[in-house]
């Protein structure tokens, strides 16, 4: 693959061992936020076997993001061939669990983005996630999703989870919109281009593409210590 290919190419990851966090909603809406940004085209990967993501794609008639069926063992030969075929992105849907085939996804990652519902529970499992993560030493950020306006329990989780990261200041609130869109499979961009839920997801898109582009730098700027 040429390497002016390679550079412009990004794969996002969506991981959270707890189920119902976000992951497949963000994965989605994500993916036609970056192409609203102009950041496109994209590709969505669904490889939870639910298909959550895979289902509200069939049901979508917009023609892009892309969808890319994938086995995890072809995966780093997939994504290459992606960014042969022109995708600028791949957005990457992962069951909730901690799995071998979840740490091979995460290895092909470029970013992992983790959502967190603010609750005790989401707050006190995050720890395998972020593990899982730091393992393969990819970058990564917290969002926190779903959560109530004004709750203090968001405030809390921005903090408990600043220990661990950093946390993407674009707060995703508990918005009917967000599954009401997908149904037919849109999302709030689509449904309501200018309410705040669309604008929650342009800006989680600005900080997930700020803080690739800074790891980027800080790689580059590592290597160049390396070679003196
Ligand atoms: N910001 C939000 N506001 C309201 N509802 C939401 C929001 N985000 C997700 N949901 C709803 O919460 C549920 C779980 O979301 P989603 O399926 O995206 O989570 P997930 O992490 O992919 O779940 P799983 O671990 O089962 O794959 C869905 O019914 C979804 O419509
Ligand atoms: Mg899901």
């Amino acid at each position: 693959m040429a390497e002016s290919t390679k550079a412009r190419f990004r794969v996002i990851v969506l991981a959270s061992q707890k189920g119902g966090a976000g992951k497949t909603t963000l994965a989605a809406h994500l993916a036609v936020a970056a192409e609203a940004a102009g950041a496109g085209p994209a590709v969505l990967i669904d490889t939870d076997p639910q298909g959550s993501m895979s289902a509200w794609w069939n049901v979508r008639t917009a023609d892009s993001p892309a969808l890319a069926p994938v086995s995890i063992t072809e995966l780093p030969k997939k994504l290459a061939d992606l960014a042969q075929a022109g995708f600028a992105l791949a957005v990457v849907d992962t069951p909730p669990a901690i799995t071998d085939a979840i740490t091979a996804v995460v290895r092909a990652a470029d970013f992992v983005l983790i959502p967190t519902r603010p609750s005790p529970h989401d707050l006190r499992a995050v720890g395998s996630t972020v593990a899982l993560v730091e393992e393969a030493g990819k970058p990564f950020a917290f969002v926190v999703t779903q959560a109530k306006p004004n709750a203090r329990l968001t405030v809390q989780a921005v903090t408990a989870l600043s220990a661990h990261g950093v946390v993407a200041p674009s707060i995703v609130h508990d918005r009917v919109d967000f599954a009401a869109s997908m149904i037919d499979g849109r999302t709030v961009i689509e449904t309501d281009g200018k309410g705040r839920s669309a604008i929650e997801m342009a800006e989680l898109w600005n900080f997930v593409l700020a803080r690739m582009d800074e790891s980027t730098k800080v790689r580059k700027n590592e290597k160049k210590v390396q070679h003196g």
